[in-house]
């Protein structure tokens, strides 16, 4: 996830801008840039990898060779910048700040904004050049656009014409004591000091400087001067709000409060699924994956889908294996990489081969999807990382945009990987013309709901499997029971048991129980079930009835609204309705917060587990 910062005040600040940036490296970044201005006028430096390399071009670090000069201290006001790359390749060019055409406006964002190519296009027809691939860029040219002497102003104008999730900060050299943001469901917190003020992404940024922080709503502009802050609304309407003493230590602040990085990005779901499919839903009736590279001739000509993956991404492919062939009517087969490059697959120039892996660096992934390629096939890669392995051995990359996992155990990578195979699933129907407009658009419409819907489920069953996880968390063993779409909720929310509470568990087809592994069962067992609304809702329940005859304690998950569930089972916890096709991606909640819960209550590290580490690319 990108992360911002911005001071102004009476203090040299460009160290301060680097050791705010340098706070909000755990979030992940893959190149950072610094913008001051002094004298009257803005320079900037932007450099890809890690925070050396720009205390390097800054002339902070090394025998600096090759830095460049920027305003030398004490430039008192500037704007700092880590990036994670969405919109185009990690390069010094796409890094921000970003400038206007005259070079007296710099910004930097955060989000996406959805309608950058339809600005892009008219600024580009106004005559203003562009020196990056990203949305951000946009956005200092829409300033200058509406710049008429009062940056506030300007800002507020060009705020209004941006679609998506975003957060960003103005500078404008004409202007030397002002920094004017803004925010559309990214975050952004103003630091109120002692004759200076910071803006920032997220807290830690200036925490060691400032506790005392002003919260900045959607839909909010926030003027920042050495003085203080002053909110404004999207008409120019004043806002008051009352600013707040921070008491998180700074360990707390990298966690946002939560206090483990597992349940902080648990709870960044819905923010992880909007990055990922907003853009890419911005029509109303079709889904855009331009970026894609893959033709539509190509797509409509694939014979066979092959998806190859580890862990919890294999669980999004074996999701995202109902939608393709539901909606997309491809065949698909799924094998875990460790076995398919084994095992001489037969394999060719008909087949579109899928390597899930957020991270693009997983030996065995790469390996089957080296093997697929040496064959022929077209070969995907659907990652979180740019510049991955997986990048570079694929034909085609479609990206997931959940920004940095810390936690060992993958949860909010799931749910964008999960998110990417719905849009792969409609974007295929589009192309082939297997479901209609009208169906395209329904379930486009129900895609864009679903992340509030994410936030509205873990909101309201926390409690509750709080409460279960009190009752079990001693348990000796779980048992997951699930058909069709709700099978791999329950080998991803199996294996988050094991993984991270270390308690036995294990996920089976519903229909599979009575064939052994219903000799485990007896009145201490757990047996987690899912039972979201779906064609085999019923036969899931008489499942649940043979489970609860045997005296298991069986705790479901079901659609709210389907009152049936409760009656069999001992224990409910509802998550909004949607498609059935969808449900796996609100489904999975509650079983991640189990585990989560049941481990904690165990005392366990649950973001290191034992034995278990995270492929790791960011240097
Ligand atoms: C490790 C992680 C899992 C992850 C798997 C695949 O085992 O602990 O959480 O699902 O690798 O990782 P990838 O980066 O390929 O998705």
């Amino acid at each position: 996830m990108c992360g911002i910062v911005g001071y102004v005040g009476n203090r040299p600040c460009r160290d301060l801008l680097i050791a705010g940036l340098e706070k909000l490296e755990y979030r992940g970044y893959d190149s950072a840039g610094i913008s001051l201005l002094q004298d009257g006028r803005i320079d900037s430096v932007r450099a890809v990898g890690n925070l050396a390399n720009l205390r390097a071009a800054v002339g902070l670090e090394g025998d600096g060779d090759g830095a460049v000069a920027v305003a030398a201290p004490p430039a008192t006001i500037g704007l700092a910048h880590t990036r994670w790359a969405t919109h185009g390749g990690v390069t010094e060019e796409n890094a921000h700040p970003h400038g206007d055409c005259t070079d007296r406006i710099q910004i930097v964002l955060n989000g996406i904004v959805e309608n950058h190519a339809e600005l892009r296009r008219q600024l580009a027809a106004e005559g203003h050049g562009f020196t990056s691939e990203t949305d951000a860029e946009i956005v200092a040219h829409l300033i200058e656009r509406h710049e008429k002497g009062d940056l506030t102003d300007a800002v507020r104008s060009a705020f209004a014409e941006l679609r998506g999730h975003y957060a960003f900060a103005a500078m404008h050299s004409d202007h030397p004591g002002t920094l004017v943001a803004a925010r559309q469901e990214c975050p952004l917190i103003v630091g109120l000091g002692d004759g200076e003020t910071f803006i920032a992404s997220a807290i830690p940024a200036f925490l060691a400087q400032t506790r005392r922080v002003l919260l900045v709503d959607n839909g909010e502009i926030v003027t920042v001067r050495a003085s203080g802050a002053d909110l404004t609304d999207g008409n120019g309407a004043t806002v008051s709000r009352e600013s707040e003493e921070v008491t998180w230590d700074e360990d707390a602040a990298e966690k946002a409060g939560f206090p483990t990085f597992m349940l902080k990005e648990i709870h960044e779901q819905p923010g992880a699924v909007a990055e990922t499919i907003t853009d890419r839903l911005a029509a109303t009736d079709h889904v855009d994956l331009s970026g894609l590279e893959l033709s539509d001739e190509l797509a409509a000509g694939i014979r066979r889908i092959v998806i190859v993956a580890c862990g919890t991404s294999y669980h999004a492919g074996l999701v995202g294996r109902y939608a393709i062939e539901q909606w997309g009517r491809v065949p698909v087969e799924i094998d875990i990489a460790s076995e398919y490059r084994y095992r001489d697959p037969v394999v060719g120039p008909d087949d579109l081969v899928i390597g899930i892996t957020q991270s693009g660096e997983t030996a065995d992934t790469l390996a089957a999807m080296r093997l697929a390629r040496q064959r022929g096939a077209t070969v995907m890669a659907l990652t979180n990382i740019m510049g991955s392995q997986a990048t570079r051995d694929a034909d085609v990359i479609l990206f997931t945009r959940a920004g940095l996992e810390i936690g060992v155990a993958a949860t909010k990578t799931f749910t964008a990987q999960v998110a990417a195979m719905y849009l792969l699933g409609l974007w295929l129907a589009q192309v082939r013309g297997t479901l209609g407009r009208e169906d395209i658009a329904a379930l486009i419409t129900e895609l864009k709901g679903i992340p509030s819907k994410i936030a509205t489920a873990i909101e309201s069953v926390d409690e509750r499997v709080r409460a279960i996880a009190r009752s079990h968390h001693e348990g000796r063993f779980f048992l997951y029971l699930g058909r069709n779409i709700g099978l791999p909720v329950c080998l991803e929310g199996a294996l988050k048991m094991k993984e991270i509470s270390y308690i036995p568990s294990d996920a089976y087809a519903a229909g599979e129980m009575k064939h052994g592994p219903i000799a485990l069962l007896d009145e201490s067992t757990p047996v987690v079930c899912v039972a979201t609304e779906s064609p085999v809702l019923d036969k899931v329940l008489s499942n649940v009835a043979e489970a609860r005859a045997r005296g298991a304690d069986v705790i479901a998950v079901a659609t709210e609204g389907s009152e049936r569930v409760a009656e069999v089972a001992d224990q409910t916890l509802y998550v909004p309705p949607t498609d059935w096709i969808l449900q796996p991606i609100l489904a999975i909640l509650p079983l991640q917060l189990l585990a989560y819960h049941v481990a904690r209550l165990q005392g366990l590290n649950v973001d290191q587990p034992r034995n278990l580490a995270k492929t790791v690319t960011v240097e």
